[in-house]
């Protein structure tokens, strides 16, 4: 078992993310939830919700990312979001929109909301509503009008990939015009449900490359009116990102049921046991649990991170990709270009874009390819029961 952290030397979660439901009207060919996803019966009660942020904010969380699924499917969601502002705690719902009609906003606005981060699929409604599995868009831009009339925070998400990155600027221009403050852009990061979807999502390097200036350019065009954030794709990176600011540093993730996670993607990881927030409290959780404790620091980690100047700005990457494309998740990140590894994510993305598919494994190496395909064949995201 990994040492327990020193609550001195490491001070509790900056935020909290509370996956408060798995259920969701939409179906994102890239959804990052599990494809084991949490059924409806299994959900936190309201009260153990309101008693999770309660613990949060005395372990000195700033921050409340309700998220999903789709955190609108709760019918306590004005409630919860009451308590959270109550206990002092920022509030930051994260939706698709649908399921948000003029007046549960103005409940949610008067209910203490800080901010909403809305997303969107693409700026035409074709191909949105065929990388959603349902016809939203044009739901979630009559509803982006009424968010822009409150006093809130107010963040377009966007998801970009090889079938829709061609309309980048487009997406720009349509967030811009929503009246958006701050846009956050993303490539996919291949977890959850975009894992079986990767031969379809990979973009080329061409079209990172444009991508990234496009929005190099659309910052600098921006400043000072709309506050534009990217990420690159890891795939393409030379390093890789420091995933969640450093294992059980900064974040903390509590799925529908209750269970504490360092991260979204964590439960890829063989073996590793999480805690319940019905059976032990969020501080010993976050400090004594073996899940937080377990690749925090250096002392896990292996050659070539071990003795790598960067350590301490990338924490040696994400652990689920390890995982997922090393199986092991003490090794260096395969994206990393120092990784003995490298070779395989290149192999991967270099099959992906030729029009072949990855296997649905998700391992690296493991092709089967196809003939090229015109139509993607996306794996959609179910529902829970
Ligand atoms: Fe980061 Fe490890 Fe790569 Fe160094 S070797 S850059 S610490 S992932
Ligand atoms: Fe789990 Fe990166 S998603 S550490």
């Amino acid at each position: 078992m990994a040492t327990p952290t020193n609550p001195s030397t490491n001070p509790g979660p900056l935020a909290l993310i509370a996956e408060i439901t798995h259920r969701c009207p939409l179906h994102c060919v890239y959804c990052s939830n599990p494809l084991e996803l949490t059924a409806r019966e299994r959900e936190l009660s309201t009260a153990a919700w309101i008693g999770v942020f309660e613990q949060g904010a005395k372990l000195g969380v700033m921050q409340l990312d309700l998220t999903g699924g789709e955190p609108l499917a709760r019918p306590d969601l004005v409630e919860l979001v009451r308590a959270s502002r109550k206990n002092g705690l920022y509030v930051n719902l994260i939706t698709s929109g649908i399921g948000l009609s003029a007046d549960r906003l103005a409940e949610l606005v008067d209910a203490g909301l800080d901010h909403l981060q809305l997303s969107f699929q693409d700026a035409e409604a074709g191909p949105a509503d065929e990388f959603a599995g349902l016809t939203a868009h044009g739901k979630k831009l009559a509803i982006a009008r009424e968010i822009a009339k409150h006093r809130i925070g107010f963040t377009v998400n966007l998801v970009v990939h090889r079938r829709n990155v061609r309309r980048l600027e487009e997406m720009l221009a349509m967030a811009e015009g929503l009246g958006a403050q701050r846009i956050e852009v993303a490539h996919v990061q291949y977890y959850g449900w975009a894992v079986p979807n990767r031969g379809e999502l990979l973009p080329t390097r061409e079209q990172v490359e444009w991508s990234l200036d496009v929005l190099a350019r659309a910052q600098e065009r921006l400043r000072g009116r709309i506050r534009l954030e990217y990420v690159t794709p890891d795939y393409y990176a030379r390093f890789p990102k420091a995933c969640m600011g450093g294992w059980g540093q900064k974040l903390m993730l509590i799925d529908p049921a209750g269970f504490a996670l360092p991260c979204h993607a964590a439960r890829v990881i063989p073996g590793l046991q999480f805690e319940n927030v019905g059976m032990r409290g969020l501080e010993w959780i976050w400090s004594e649990s073996e899940s937080f404790n377990k690749y925090r620091g250096e002392e896990w980690m292996e050659e070539p991170c071990r003795s790598c100047d960067r350590r301490a700005v990338d924490f040696g990457g994400c652990r689920c990709q390890a995982q997922m494309l090393a199986g092991d998740a003490a090794a260096t990140d395969p994206v990393c270009s120092l990784s003995p590894l490298r070779a395989k994510v290149d192999a991967t993305v270099a099959e992906a874009v030729r029009g072949g598919r990855v296997s649905e494994a998700g391992g690296a190496g493991e092709f089967v390819p196809v003939a090229e395909v015109a139509e993607a064949r996306w794996s959609y995201r179910l529902n829970p029961r």
